[in-house]
């Protein structure tokens, strides 16, 4: 299966990205992820993406673009891939299918999650992760058992920075803007599928697995 997760901040991409992972096997290249594993290694890219990230601006094109060139290289895309967070922007699907053509890949389909605004501040002001693992909780929806520390590894859980109120407003200016016109983009090319998100995690993983169903030749 060749996904892209297309939907607002915090409608739940990553969490379901990680469950068709497991299930499926498949690649996940989640360009937020890469991009806080740079910031966090202090490389370069990652000094220079910080500053868009913290205010919930988008990181330029040229660099996202790189880092999704270079996951798609990896051979372990062969047997199937997600895009979760990318494209972004009409530049970057443009982008991807050059790319996609060139490695002689092709997308299946595009989930578009959906979910209200009131949810999407709930959720993205409630999250919590761990610096260490990475594992996402909620502080009211997927509280961790050990309270402020992460169930998986013990360390401390903190607030991602464009958590905070005024990046989450800028953020959904952004997705409105520049981000909600794949929407049109992809169902003209008839690939879209929308996903009520609504539900608990387990409920939308259910409707998520009926449209996959179609799309997995295992
Ligand atoms: P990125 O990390 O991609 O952020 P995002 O798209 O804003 O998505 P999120 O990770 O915030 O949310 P999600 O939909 O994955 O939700 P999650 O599963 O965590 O990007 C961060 C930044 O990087 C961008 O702002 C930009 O600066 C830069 N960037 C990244 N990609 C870029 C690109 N292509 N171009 C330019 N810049 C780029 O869930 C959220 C919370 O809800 C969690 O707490 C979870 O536990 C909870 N939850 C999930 N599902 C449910 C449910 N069903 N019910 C109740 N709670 C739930």
């Amino acid at each position: 299966m060749q996904l892209v997760f297309l939907g607002a901040p915090g409608v739940g991409k990553g969490t379901q990205a990680d469950k068709v992972v497991a299930q499926y096997g498949i690649r996940k290249i989640s360009t937020g992820d890469l991009l806080r594993e740079a910031v966090r290694n202090q490389t370069k890219l990652g000094l220079e993406a910080k500053g868009y990230m913290d205010q919930g601006q988008l990181v330029p094109d040229s660099v996202v673009i790189g880092l999704v060139h270079n996951g798609l290289s990896e051979p372990s895309c062969r047997s199937g891939f997600i895009l979760d967070g990318f494209p972004r922007t009409v530049r970057q699907a443009e982008e991807l299918e050059r790319v996609l053509n060139d490695k002689m890949l092709r997308l299946d389909r595009v989930i578009n999650f959906q979910i209200s605004r009131e949810d999407v501040v709930k959720r993205l002001s409630g999250r919590r992760s761990c610096p260490k693992c990475q594992a996402i909780y909620h502080v009211e929806f997927a509280p961790s058992p050990r309270g402020a520390l992460c169930d998986r590894c013990g360390e401390s859980l903190v607030q991602r920075n464009d958590d905070r109120r005024e990046a989450i407003e800028t953020r959904l200016k952004i997705y409105e803007d520049q981000t909600a016109p794949l929407i049109s983009f992809y169902e003209k090319k008839n690939m879209l599928s929308h996903l009520d998100s609504a539900g608990t995690v387990e409920a939308v993983y259910q409707g998520l697995a009926q449209v996959l169903a179609a799309y997995d030749k295992a």
